[in-house]
């Protein structure tokens, strides 16, 4: 189990995240959902341990190991990964070399040629082909979750897969999300799409940093289309938002 324990994230003495108390375990899909700028993706960064993101308070834990001052390099090697919001274009390798990180990651042909199915990407046309700017960001992003399901990691945060993606891609991603849990993965799925939040085991709302509420997605998903769409009051106790919306 991946927990974090009263986490806080603090940059240029602003605080991005406060006392995050969050849970995720292995075969389960976790939806975060939150407006723009509510800190998921800075939550991303801290559950990956990428540089300039340890936090200023608080524990992570992995299977009761203390984790938090590890760099991105041990996590990985625990099984942590992070698919992100804006993957980098620009690696210059082949799409097949990329996919087996240079030939470390040993797969077969075939679960090549299958992830890349999965993703709707034509093995036929893109194996060959560079990963580059070239690459559109919708086909970018295929080709990270393609990668995604090749590494089989035990913990994956999704920062909007969709985004980018065509709408009708939206089942595309849902049955990789599906794939990844079936094989026992946890997936930390960011997106703002009602219909693939709706599709986890549980789910967390960010508001300004804070843990807001938590619950079945289909409570989470219904409180914030009526609460946090026009919120003038950032991080005030449920109740209180939702009469001020309807006065
Ligand atoms: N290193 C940083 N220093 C200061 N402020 C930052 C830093 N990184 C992010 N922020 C701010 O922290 C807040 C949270 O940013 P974050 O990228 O985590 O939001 P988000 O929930 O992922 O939003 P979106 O839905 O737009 O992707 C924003 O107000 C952002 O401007
Ligand atoms: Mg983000």
């Amino acid at each position: 189990m991946l927990a974090l324990v009263d986490v806080w994230y603090e940059s240029d003495g602003k605080a991005i995240l406060k006392n995050i108390n969050m849970t995720f375990e292995p075969g389960k899909v976790y939806a975060i959902l939150g407006t723009n700028g509510a800190g998921k993706s800075t939550l991303a960064y801290v559950i990956m341990g990428l540089e300039g993101y340890r936090p200023t308070r608080g524990r992570i834990l992995l299977d009761g190991e203390d984790i938090t001052d590890f760099p991105v390099t041990e996590r990985a090697k625990r099984g942590i990964t992070l698919m992100w919001q804006e993957p980098a274009r620009f690696t210059g390798l082949k799409l097949k070399d990329y996919l087996t990180l240079g030939g470390k990651n040993k797969v077969s042909d075939e679960e090549i040629k299958r992830a890349l199915e999965m993703v709707g990407l034509n093995p036929h046309l893109y194996l060959e082909r560079l990963v580059d700017e070239k690459l559109s960001g919708g086909e970018r992003k295929r080709v990270e979750l393609a990668s995604v399901i090749l590494l089989k990691p035990k913990y994956v945060v999704l920062d909007e897969p969709d985004s980018g993606i065509d709408i009708m891609s939206v089942d595309m991603i849902d049955h990789v999300v599906e794939e990844l849990a079936e094989k026992g993965s946890c997936v930390v799925l960011i997106t703002h799409r009602e219909e693939i939040a709706l599709k986890a085991d549980h789910s967390y709302l960010l508001c300004r940093g804070i843990v807001l509420k938590e619950g079945h997605p289909g409570e989470i998903v219904s409180f914030y289309k009526a609460s946090c769409d026009k919120c003038d009051h950032p991080n005030e106790p449920t109740e209180r938002v939702g009469e001020e919306l309807r006065a």
